[in-house]
């Protein structure tokens, strides 16, 4: 069995994907069970990462994005193609960084403390299978850093998320 040790608080955000990412990476390796590692997964993203306050999977189900693993305050779950942040990222394959949420034409507002929001969607057999989603309570707290950190494991979990 592999455990996650969480970063030390105080630490920056570079430091703490550089300390969670390889331990996610060999969980992953090591456990086939699709529903342990997103939710671990999503569980060290929300604990270990200090600017989230939401972190979590929508796995696609025939027209919609419904809600799977996550840490955070309950969530919306259904999310229709092209609504919201998420349902953008899945529209468009592309992954979506939102500084400021209440500027975002059509944002879903599960929880009123989120001011930010990154999404990317999973690809997995050429099809995009979901969405990874988190959102932070400050504003502008993603970076092309997030992206950059987050686009390996986006492409790590894929497989998980599909396998639902
Ligand atoms: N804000 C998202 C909905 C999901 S929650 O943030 C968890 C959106 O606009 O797609």
């Amino acid at each position: 069995m592999t455990d996650i040790q969480l970063p030390r608080a105080g630490i920056d955000k570079a430091q703490a994907y550089a300390e969670l990412l390889p331990q996610i990476a060999a969980m992953v390796e090591g456990e086939p069970d699709p529903i342990a590692n997103l939710a671990n997964a999503s569980a060290a993203l929300y604990h270990g990462l200090a600017h989230v306050s939401w972190a979590g999977f929508y796995k696609v189900r025939g027209a919609e994005l419904v809600l799977g693993p996550f840490q955070g305050r309950p969530a919306c779950i259904r999310i229709g193609r092209g609504r919201g942040v998420c349902g953008t990222a899945w529209a468009t394959g592309r992954p979506q960084i939102v500084p400021d949420v209440q500027a975002f034409p059509g944002h879903i507002a599960c929880d009123s403390a989120s001011r930010s929001e990154i999404v990317l969607p999973l690809r997995h057999a050429g099809e995009v299978v979901g969405v990874l989603d988190l959102d932070s309570a400050e504003l502008a707290a993603f970076d092309r850093l997030d992206l950059e950190k987050l686009e390996p494991l986006a492409d790590l979990l894929a497989p998980h998320l599909a396998a639902l």
